[in-house]
């Protein structure tokens, strides 16, 4: 690919991105040892319909990437307004190992939060290299859904909530 002619700075790149409101998700699933564990991610997106496929991605320099990477199931979860502790538990350095109030089994083995706005199961489907992230592919396999709720909001690097 072409040499991009432009600089562009890290820090300046990361507030515009930061533009785009998203949510906040809890990446779950197990060690090699089975421990449960989660880290907050906001880079979730939908993928494919059909296959019903769903990605998100996960820096190179995280210190558990080895247990993210490749899970075999892993879940999404989409967190609701009142998991922001839940958000900011899971994205301390080196600290993802879930508290037990803060995930049942799901049917794929794969941790998942209760009272998440929704959960995706998901198997494996596919890695790709996506420069200093790894964009990682998952085939839903399970999905919970909440009737109510309202979604925990990332933008410009604060919380918020729907007005
Ligand atoms: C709102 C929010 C969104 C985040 N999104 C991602 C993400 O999509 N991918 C990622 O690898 N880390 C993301 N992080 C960072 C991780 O949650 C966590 O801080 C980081 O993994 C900690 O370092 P460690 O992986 O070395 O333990 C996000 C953090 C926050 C607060």
């Amino acid at each position: 690919m072409a040499e991009d002619k432009v600089e562009i700075d890290t820090r300046e790149l990361r507030n515009a991105l930061g533009r785009f409101a998203t949510g906040v998700c809890i990446i779950s699933t197990v060690t090699e040892s089975g421990e449960p564990v989660g880290m907050t991610a906001n880079s979730f997106s939908s993928v494919s319909l059909d296959p019903p496929l769903v990605l998100w991605s996960l820096q190179n320099n995280s210190e558990v990437f080895d247990v993210f990477a490749r899970p075999r199931y892993f879940a999404i979860n989409v967190l609701a307004r009142e998991h922001h502790e839940h958000s900011g538990r899971y994205a301390r350095k080196g600290d993802h190992v879930l508290h037990p109030e803060h995930f049942v089994p799901g049917k794929s083995g794969a941790p998942v939060v209760p009272e998440a706005l929704v959960t995706f199961e998901c198997e494996l489907y596919a890695t790709h290299e996506g420069g200093d992230h790894l964009i990682i592919v998952g085939k839903v396999i399970n999905m919970h859904t909440r009737d109510d709720g309202d979604p925990l909001l990332f933008y410009s690097g604060n919380y918020h909530s729907l007005a």
